[in-house]
């Protein structure tokens, strides 16, 4: 029998088609896979195929249309609304492809808002200086969106998304917008949080360099995955394709 110790992430048979009007999309078919505490997957495929869709479902940001997503056991798919935005907010640090910064706020108070909503206040006397300083924000933490370039805001969402050191962070392309400095800063933070805090980390890229910072690739093709579902497979296929080739 497999064993999945720490499995975190579990995706069983889930499918996600919009509708508008009369026409059906189907997003997602029937995806299933596992991700164990501590891996860091990168989700790769062309545009239209249903990554951010799959990301939207395991950050409970929406309910699929049929099967299942657990969190560390707990399947959020049969929760209530307030019910899974508690569980996301608990566990989960979400980095938008769009951003989805509050307008209003500066820099400064759209990360402080999320760690005012967690509420834990584990960051300590330390706020939010250090990640600011790191992503290298500090000159513009007084300055709203608007007055922000598309790197600038991506960085206040990856800020955002870490503040709380959730114990999963899914991001949505996080270095789309980024100069090739400042993706290697995200990607080696990211690669870090993975190997001292433990963190899970999904991260959808088009960029083959931040797919390698990650220790397992999931190759997505019209709404379905073309890679093996869990770390296990995905290891003895490794070996078998090493062995072939000795
Ligand atoms: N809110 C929505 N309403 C209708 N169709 C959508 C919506 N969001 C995404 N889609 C469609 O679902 C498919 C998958 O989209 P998406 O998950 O955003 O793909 P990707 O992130 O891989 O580019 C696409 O055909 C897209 O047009
Ligand atoms: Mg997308």
């Amino acid at each position: 029998m497999e064993k999945f110790p720490d499995r975190t992430i579990e995706a069983k048979n889930l499918s996600m088609t919009y509708r508008s009007g009369n026409i059906e999309v189907p997003a997602l078919k029937n995806v299933s896979f596992r991700v164990e505490k501590g891996e860091f997957i990168a989700i790769m495929g062309p545009s239209g195929c249903g990554k951010s869709t799959l990301l939207h479902l395991l950050g409970g940001l929406m309910k699929p249309t049929s099967g299942r997503i657990l969190i560390d056991g707990i399947d959020i798919s049969t929760l209530t609304d307030s019910e899974r935005t508690a569980v996301r907010r608990r566990k989960i640090g979400f980095v938008f492809q769009r951003f989805n910064l509050l307008p209003t706020l500066s820099a400064k108070g759209n990360i402080e808002l999320a760690k005012k909503i967690h509420g834990n206040g584990s960051l300590g006397r330390n706020g939010i200086g250090e990640i600011v300083e790191m992503l290298g924000l500090r000159g513009k933490i007084n300055s709203r969106p608007a007055e922000l370039s598309g790197g600038e805001q991506q960085r206040v969402a990856i800020a955002r998304a870490l503040i709380n050191q959730p114990s999963i962070i899914l991001a949505d392309e996080p270095t789309g917008s980024l100069d090739s400095k400042n993706a290697h800063t995200v990607l080696k933070k990211l690669r870090d949080l993975n190997e001292k805090l433990e963190q899970t980390i999904i991260m959808i890229t088009h960029d083959s360099e931040a797919a390698s910072t990650a220790s397992r690739v999931i190759e997505m093709k019209d709404g379905q995955i073309h890679t093996p579902i869990s770390k296990f497979e995905y290891e003895s296929e490794l070996r078998t394709a090493i062995s072939v080739h000795e």
